[in-house]
């Protein structure tokens, strides 16, 4: 029989275990639903509410959203939920009767909403990146741990099978130690134009105050913010670097164990206070790990035209390269790592090289090629994480990981307030050795 929290706790305190102990996955019962909040159902939540419910072990229970039209479309789907408009509401009246929140709002609520979900002792399925700014970032991770919550970001190809592949082999040094990494993507959620100062009629299915929540209250612009275009908008999103960096970073980091860079230099346009530029090239330097050399250089390119052509980039036979992706560039040779549905490809020489990926599966290294289905190998990201709050796994990408991948991101995010200007990162303090570039670690905190 299925078995709530508050039946676990209630027989948990029975038992002499306090009733207080924060939901985590040493106090967590194996058989149990998991009750869970959703806060931001259109969009990408919307998916992330079908994803996360198609596991048996989830009950929706409560749904929120500043927009009412996309609020009423998701509780057809689980006309059961509570619904709300406000997250705070949601987390202060419901604190007991929820397990897990997943958060898939915009990036700019998502610090300000986890931190109070996982001060109330919360699991958070949070989308990528994990917020927009740095200090957040790393408060999200502390409390994470401190409290030894589940957390996971959402960045499902942290769990295909390419990328599970491209880790190992790197890590089995098939192209060497790895010196230098490419990583590109020609999409622009940038934005270089000016703004209308008149404000447009804010539609009545929308909360704008609640949209903006800790961040700068802006005229309502129809098509600028709300939906989508919010990521192209500084105070709210983190540009193409937040949007497809966060991604196609993931596997590299992941595979080469980076931990945050030691410095930054963004060549972009000037900034213009409104957007995030359209075409960004960002330089980084991270201390060398096992799998690099003493230090690894890292670029990225992004915007109309990206990547411009270099030879680390040139393919055997004059093959075009993947529109999105990475390139591993190491010692013995380089790895191509399309973004993606794309298995891995290994150059020696300007040579394809043939790639058995059997052995590593005899050695049960890596699953079996599942079926090549986007859907189902994203569920994989998404049950791992119910799965873990069950106590029958581990997330593999929780705040402690996926924080310092954000910071990466954002580092490169922040130097390009300072075109070509090489920003120095003490990472112990947290802080730019450019005293002036500290101002920009942290979102301004609007009441609301
Ligand atoms: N992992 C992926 O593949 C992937 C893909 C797309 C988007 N995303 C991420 O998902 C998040 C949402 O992106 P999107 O494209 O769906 O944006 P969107 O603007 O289309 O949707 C955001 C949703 O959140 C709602 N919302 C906004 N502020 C809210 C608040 N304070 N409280 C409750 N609801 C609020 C909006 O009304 C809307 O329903 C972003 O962080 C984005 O980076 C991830």
């Amino acid at each position: 029989m299925n078995q709530t929290r508050r039946d676990f706790i209630k027989k948990s305190t029975a038992l002499g275990v306090s009733s207080l102990l924060p939901f985590n996955k040493k106090f967590f019962k194996m058989n149990a639903k998991i009750r869970t909040a959703h806060i931001g159902v259109g969009g990408m939540g919307l998916n992330d509410l079908k994803a996360i419910s198609s596991h048996k072990n989830v009950l929706v229970t409560a749904l929120c959203d500043v927009d009412s039209d996309l609020l009423n479309q998701a509780h057809k789907l689980f006309p059961k939920a509570k619904m709300f408009k406000d997250y705070r509401i949601l987390l202060n009246n419901l604190e007991n009767e929820i397990d897990a929140v997943v958060i898939s709002t915009p990036d700019h609520t998502h610090g300000p909403a986890s931190i109070m979900a996982m001060k109330k002792g919360k699991a958070i399925y949070c989308q990528k990146p994990l917020t927009n700014n740095i200090i957040d970032a790393r408060e999200m991770s502390k409390i994470s741990f401190e409290k030894r919550l589940v957390t996971q970001m959402g960045i499902q190809v942290h769990s295909f099978y390419d990328y599970k592949l491209a880790k190992l082999l790197i890590q089995e040094d098939l192209v060497g130690k790895i010196h230098t990494v490419r990583a590109w993507s020609p999409k622009n959620w940038g934005f270089d134009g000016k703004l209308s100062k008149k404000e447009d009629k804010i539609p009545d299915n929308l909360d704008w105050n609640l949209w903006c929540g800790t961040s700068p209250y802006k005229n309502y612009l129809e098509n600028k913010y709300h939906q989508y275009n919010w990521r192209k908008m500084v105070g709210y999103g983190c540009g193409t670097l937040g949007d497809m960096g966060v991604h196609i970073f993931d596997t590299p980091y992941n595979a080469l164990e980076l931990d945050v860079p030691e410095s930054v230099i963004n060549e972009c346009r000037k900034p213009n206070g409104i957007g995030f530029p359209e075409k960004n090239k960002v330089s980084y330097v991270f201390p060398g790990t096992k799998f690099t050399t003493k230090k690894l250089k890292w670029v990225w390119e992004d915007g109309k035209g990206a990547p411009y052509s270099n030879n680390d980039l040139k393919l055997p036979n004059g093959d075009k390269l993947p529109q999105q992706g990475a390139m591993f560039i190491g010692k013995k040779g380089r790895l191509l790592l399309p973004h993606f549905m794309e298995i891995p490809k290994i150059i020696i020489d300007n040579k394809y090289q043939f790639l058995d990926t059997s052995k590593f599966e005899e050695k049960e290294l890596l699953e079996k090629n599942p079926a090549r289905d986007y859907e189902k190998e994203s569920l994989l990201h998404y049950h791992e994480f119910i799965d873990a709050c069950l106590n029958k796994k581990e997330c593999s990408a929780p705040f402690t990981y996926s924080s310092k991948l954000t910071e990466t991101i954002l580092l490169g995010v922040v130097a390009g307030r300072f075109p070509g200007e090489k920003l120095n990162w003490d990472k112990t303090k947290g802080q730019f050795i450019e005293e002036k570039a500290n101002q920009f670690l942290k979102q301004n905190n609007r009441s609301f």
